[in-house]
């Protein structure tokens, strides 16, 4: 039996068994056999839930990027690490070899160090899906500094905000993007950005389009003619296993982001771990993951997982729509791609478009398909399996969140037997629970409740940054003893796991985890605007689509709605993103409100979902008579 790969269902569960029985020697024993490590640890995991305290391999040293790059360079010199795919299919792929992408990587190292990056710094990188990204990442852990990747599609405030909250002093940002037929002006974010940044001394800009940009005088440098005088070779800084390897944010129920820190050693284990095992990876495979870098997605799947394996990993900076809808489909022909990794929403969207898109590619190579983020109805279930996979290539629905840092359950691909919708078990070493409203926990099979874990993993995310009892209220205040999850989720007879949606106020939107409280802050701060309430409703594409409720200060407003429901969603995108804007907005007298004035979502999230039949008692409320208003007035 080989612990670290799987291959048939009896041996994962005999594998689950031995690494619930006695985590410690199980994650030990995969620790040592499989990574580089400069010292060994002295105790392999302490933990404890209520302070929360976590710790992995503490005591040990290593560089992940030794693990990523340099171990590889004996066996797979001339393997390609990265293969990019540029938006224009014109344009030609590159092949970026493990022997290259060390060098790239210790040259960009020894540039940030020689603008003073070490050990510990924070350094934002605001990029497209372009190498440079996935190098800066690998840069910054060579010195054993904290990157801090923000997706390139977030506003200047929400990138500001970012910066700020775990102070970067450098930048990594590049002229513009290209995203199908658009060209994105990234520089010009970034400046109205930093303006409100006084701790950036250094921002480093990465060329793409060749877009004009103001190059800020003692701030802003070219990346490229650094990089040229850089050396190629750059001994890796050691750190710690307990020591930050990044913080990445995500949205939360209140206001300010949260920057989950992730550590280095657990977090290494357990992404080449669970990519091994849920991707089925093979030496000569292609494997291709369409999220973002600035996702944890991409970190945990396009970086960190595969290039730990020695893997080749595929980077594709473009969109599924351009030039047309067969894009991902003409990529998978055209680098035999063996895993394909996806979201819920890319696969609806491709889903609605004519069949010949599909039906034009040989998508013979492909032995693993996977899906991440939200749940996925069971339409995109079929049709992915139908048409994509050719009902041969295993579908694996992983559940995971920026916190856990790598896939918690999922099935693994030629040994669990898959069901449409449901991730089915847990990976080893994670020991899900389901818990009622009174905190109790539910055992048997056939039951629902929240989704909560009892036992620490290896890459479970440490701290927020700089609030670690936020950390605490958060994830380990609902259940003693346990990591609250913030889903809901049921076990069927046989004990699989099928994740209903979010039981908090985070809204999935095309697979973006979109906290209410900082859209409503935004929508509030219109001139015009008394409160506002958004909630989700079920949509074709997205998944869930945004539906505000917005009272305003004067109810005779005589201006026009649909200006200022233009007005309300520029601020949105200007506060957050596009990704943010609301699909309906409705104008309401008031909204309904609990005797201590709280605002009843539940009452609005079943009127925006067309679902009234029910709406429970809404006699106890202050002002029960706004809610038929609501009703007669509904754009449901
Ligand atoms: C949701 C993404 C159902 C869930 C890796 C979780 C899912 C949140 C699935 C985390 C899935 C993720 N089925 N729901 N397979 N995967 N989710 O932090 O609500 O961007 O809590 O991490 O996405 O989103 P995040």
């Amino acid at each position: 039996m080989s612990n670290y790969h799987i291959k048939h269902l009896e041996e994962y569960w005999q594998v689950y068994r031995k690494s619930v029985r006695n985590p410690a020697v199980f994650w030990e024993e995969i620790a040592e056999e499989h990574f580089l490590w400069r010292k060994k640890w002295d105790e392999v995991l302490s933990w404890d839930f209520s302070k929360p305290e976590i710790k992995w391999f503490a005591g040990a040293k290593l560089n992940i990027t030794e693990n990523c790059l340099d171990r590889h360079l004996a066996t797979r010199a001339d393997k390609t690490a990265i293969l990019f795919e540029p938006n224009d299919p014109k344009e030609e792929a590159q092949h970026i070899t493990y022997q290259e992408l060390h060098a790239r990587v210790c040259r960009f190292a020894n540039v940030l160090a020689d603008q003073g990056v070490g050990k510990g710094d924070r350094v934002c990188i605001y990029l497209p899906m372009v190498p440079k990204l996935a190098v800066s990442l690998l840069a910054c852990a060579r010195l054993g500094a904290v990157h801090s990747v923000v997706f390139a599609g977030f506003s200047a405030t929400a990138l500001a905000t970012r910066i700020n909250d775990c102070n970067c002093k450098l930048v990594i940002c590049s002229d513009g993007s290209y995203r199908g037929k658009k060209t994105i002006d990234l520089k010009t974010i970034v400046d109205e950005a930093l303006e409100q940044c006084p701790g950036v001394e250094t921002s480093l800009v990465v060329k793409r389009t060749g877009g004009a940009v103001v190059m800020k005088d003692g701030r802003d440098k070219w990346l490229q003619p650094l990089l040229d005088k850089a050396a190629t070779t750059r001994a890796a800084t050691i750190v710690d296993a307990e020591d930050p390897l990044f913080i990445l944010y995500t949205s939360g129920s209140t206001g300010k982001p949260k920057g989950m820190v992730h550590t280095t050693g657990g977090y290494m284990v357990y992404t080449a771990y669970t990519f091994k095992n849920a991707f089925q990876y093979r030496e000569e495979d292609v494997y291709w993951c369409t999220a973002d870098i600035g996702w944890i997605t991409g970190h945990s799947y396009i970086v960190y997982g595969p290039l730990t394996n020695g893997a080749t990993t595929v980077m594709f900076e473009g969109v599924p729509s351009y030039p047309d809808y067969g894009r991902f489909w003409e990529i998978v022909e055209k680098h035999k791609i063996t895993q394909f990794y996806t979201a819920p929403t890319a696969i609806r969207a491709l889903a609605k478009e004519n069949l010949d898109f599909v039906e034009n590619h040989d998508l013979s190579s492909l032995k693993v398909l996977g899906t991440v983020g939200e749940p996925i109805n069971e339409e995109a279930w079929h049709w992915y399996n139908d048409h994509v996979g050719k009902k041969k290539s295993p579908i694996i629905d992983t559940w995971w969140q920026t916190e856990t840092g790598g896939i918690m359950i999922s099935p693994i691909p030629y040994s669990t037997p898959t069901i449409p919708t449901f991730a089915t078990l847990p990976m080893p070493g994670i020991q899900p629970v389901l818990m009622d409203e009174n905190g109790k926990e539910i055992e048997g099979n056939s039951v629902e409740g929240r989704l909560a874990i009892k036992f620490p993993w290896p890459s479970i995310a440490r701290t927020i940054y700089g609030n670690h009892e936020r950390y605490r209220d958060t994830y380990f205040s609902a259940y003693p003893g346990n990591y609250f999850t913030g889903d809901g989720a049921l076990r069927d007879a046989v004990g699989y796991y099928r994740i209903t949606g979010r039981v908090d106020d985070v809204i999935i939107v095309s697979g973006h985890n979109l906290g209410t409280a900082p859209i409503e802050d935004a929508i509030n701060e219109h001139p015009a605007v008394a409160e506002s309430a958004i909630v989700g409703f079920p949509h074709d594409i997205k998944g869930n689509a945004l539906y505000g409720y917005v009272t305003l200060k004067e109810t005779g407003e005589t201006r026009n709605h649909d200006n200022l429901r233009k007005e309300i969603n520029q601020l949105i995108t200007d506060r957050i993103g596009p990704i943010a804007k609301l699909d309906k907005i409705q104008f309401t007298e008031g909204l309904p409100k609990t005797r201590s004035g709280k605002i009843m979502r539940r009452i609005l999230r079943k009127i925006a979902g067309k679902d009234t039949s029910n709406l429970g008692d809404i006699s106890t409320l202050l002002n029960p008579e706004v809610v038929q208003d609501i009703m007669d007035k509904s754009l449901a």
